[in-house]
């Protein structure tokens, strides 16, 4: 959460900061700030509230220094306000922080001892001043950074700019990225790739621990110990990804309606279309026949998409896998079998607690896959295999294209672990990969009944509380389309398999109540039947997302219907996802919510 950049030009550099910050507001947008150094000396402007805020403070009052730091917020220390928005700074030097730093307090009553005075309710005021107080003390700025660094715990990613110095900029990282970006006789900070894309394509990621020393002429690296070190130069392909709307109102929307393509491409990445099978782009460090387990974990939607995938991997490979959210995982010190396998899935590739289960399995022994939309991220530069998702860059802070693509690959991958171990023959993977050609055709039908969902929002958005339900696949579907609905319009929303129903949440059900079933006609559907009656014998709405074949069989009066195509039940959560999500999206679009930037959420979620 949080974005921050920095630039050393030689025009000036509010203009650039102000445009690597609308690339990452996706981040967090609580507040933003900028601070250049003019005519040798720190000045800022920050504005609570969104980026425009701080463009119109910056209209009112220009910047013209040729070297700065930028800032977009995520609060976590301290409420939304100007006066805690980044960069915070002192009589030496600002700084910006992404990341949480946890030892704040005790900093901060020991550098109140020492006579500094607090400004603001954040935790990185501390930083400024831990590095004040080395400066006062009579080291430069380098030496002070060095010597402050290894008091700060938690998670960080910093870029600091120092009064007279205009020549000088300095980065560091622990648990959040950053990366340098190399111009024309320019230098650049950013939180990624996408930030520094207009300008650069030319990056290096700090390494955990590193710090680097920034000038016009290049950077100096240095690891946690303060040693010199090289880091490689990469290219990156952020700058190709154009990130404007195209003639959508929102990202959401274009998101949304990019997702045959993005799943086309994806699905062709990883199958061999002509031969019918799956032709994984790179070699597996393990054997699939040899392992003993599996293991999924994530967050938000990236685990409910680990969850669909948990019911291909165990039909299809005939492995037992054990999922989890990223959160719990890492702390429950969770005993992994020797053979086993981690999958990690994440679209950011930057989630904290995706990434401390990660490196838990690590150390644990385990061959470690993510499923990453983000090649350059820290999750997938610290996998085994990095299986990435083509989806491009995803800036609605609901999840979409990300989603199907990471079920793409993950269906995928459990069809290439079946064949591997000898659960699926030739004609079996065969019939599968068809199946998945199909989906970005099935995809683009549905996306034709969107005028359809759109009719249904005004009802729904008069509901309190919806309750979404599903059986096999379309049970995760039911948590992702709740979540969905939850955090973009705000409405109450559960999911639930639709065989739990009787067990307690039948309760809630009244006339008031919509409950969104989300059933194509396949082995369950009897089943999933009698818990349509269930609701609807107590006078509870009952929307169903399905075929022609469902609805027919429904033998219920439906308050409404969305008629899917015709589909092969294995995938159908692929397409299935697509009413799903512009279910969500025309309710809360119709309630006037801000779709891509719903409140209190950020994109990239680096804090536990
Ligand atoms: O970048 P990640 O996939 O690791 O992010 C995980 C979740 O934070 C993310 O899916 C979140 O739940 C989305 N807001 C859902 O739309």
């Amino acid at each position: 959460m949080c974005g921050i950049v920095g630039v050393i030009g030689r025009e000036p550099v509010a203009g650039k900061i102000v445009e690597a910050l609308k690339r990452l507001e996706y981040r967090g947008y609580d507040s933003a700030g900028v601070a250049t150094l003019e005519n040798g000396h720190m000045e800022r402007r920050r504005a609570a509230g969104k980026l425009r805020n701080l463009e119109a403070r910056l209209v009112e009052s220009p910047l013209h220094g040729l070297i700065g730091i930028g800032h977009t917020r995520w609060a976590t220390h301290g409420k939304p306000t100007e006066n805690n928005a980044h960069p915070h700074a002192s009589d030496k030097l600002a700084v910006v922080h992404n990341g949480i730093i946890e030892n704040f307090r005790e900093l901060r009553e020991e550098l109140i001892g020492k006579g500094h005075v607090f400004a603001t309710e954040t935790d990185t005021e501390v930083v400024a001043h831990i590095v004040t107080e080395e400066m006062r003390g009579g080291l430069g700025p380098k030496e002070a950074v060095a010597a402050a660094l290894p008091r700060l715990k938690g998670a960080f990613a910093l870029a600091f700019l120092f009064d007279g110095e205009e020549n000088l900029m300095i980065g560091a990282r622990l648990g959040a990225p950053l990366a340098v970006g190399y111009g024309d006789g320019e230098m650049y900070l950013g939180s990624d790739a996408l930030a520094l894309a207009p300008f650069t394509d030319t990056l290096t990621y700090l390494e955990d621990g590193d710090w680097v020393v920034l000038t016009r002429d290049g950077a100096q690296f240095h690891d946690m110990a303060g040693r010199p070190v090289v880091r490689a130069r990469q290219r990156t392909q952020a700058s190709a990804f154009l990130i404007d709307k195209g003639n959508h109102r929102h990202f959401m929307a274009k998101e949304i309606h990019e997702q045959p393509e993005v799943v086309g491409r994806t699905l062709a990445h990883y199958l061999d279309m002509s031969a019918g099978r799956v032709n994984l782009p790179f070699d597996l460090p393990f054997d699939p026949a040899k392992l003993s387990r599996v293991t999924i974990v994530a967050c938000g939607t990236a685990y409910y998409a680990g969850l669909v995938a948990k019911y291909w991997i165990e039909r299809f490979a005939r492995l037992p896998v054990e999922i989890d959210v990223a959160s719990e995982f890492r702390y429950r010190e969770a005993p992994m079998d020797p053979h086993g396998l981690m999958i990690v899935v994440s679209q950011s590739g930057e989630t904290a607690d995706t990434l401390a289960s990660l490196r838990y399995a690590k150390e644990q022994g385990q061959h470690i896959l993510s499923v990453v939309n983000v090649p350059t991220s820290t999750i997938a530069r610290e996998s085994h295999v990095a299986a990435l998702t083509l989806a491009g860059p995803e800036i609605g802070v609901a999840s979409t294209k990300a989603f199907t693509c990471q079920l793409s690959v993950l269906a995928c991958l459990a069809v290439a672990f079946g064949r591997a171990r000898g659960a699926l023959d030739a004609q079996a993977e065969k019939g599968l990969v068809d199946e998945l050609i199909a989906l970005p055709g099935l995809m683009a039908e549905a996306i034709k009944r969107e005028p359809k969902i759109e009719h249904l929002a005004p009802s729904l958005s008069k509901a309190t509380d919806v309750l979404y339900l599903g059986r096999g696949t379309s049970y995760p579907l039911a948590l992702e389309g709740a979540l969905k609905l939850k955090e973009i319009s705000y409405i109450h929303a559960e999911g639930y398999a639709a065989g739990e129903l009787k067990h307690g949440p039948i309760a809630l059900i009244d006339e008031s109540m919509p409950v969104i079933v989300i059933s194509p006609y396949d082995a369950v559907f009897e089943k999933t039947v009698s818990n349509m009656q269930e609701v609807a014998a107590r006078g509870g709405k009952v929307i169903l997302i399905g075929d022609e074949h469902a609805e027919r069989e429904a033998s219920i009066d439906l308050h409404a219907v969305i008629v899917m195509p015709t589909m092969a039940p294995t995938f159908a959560a692929i397409a299935y996802a697509v009413p799903v999500q512009l279910l969500a999206y025309h309710t809360a679009v119709f309630m006037g919510k801000d779709v891509d930037q719903p409140r209190n959420l950020a994109k990239s979620v680096t804090v536990e």
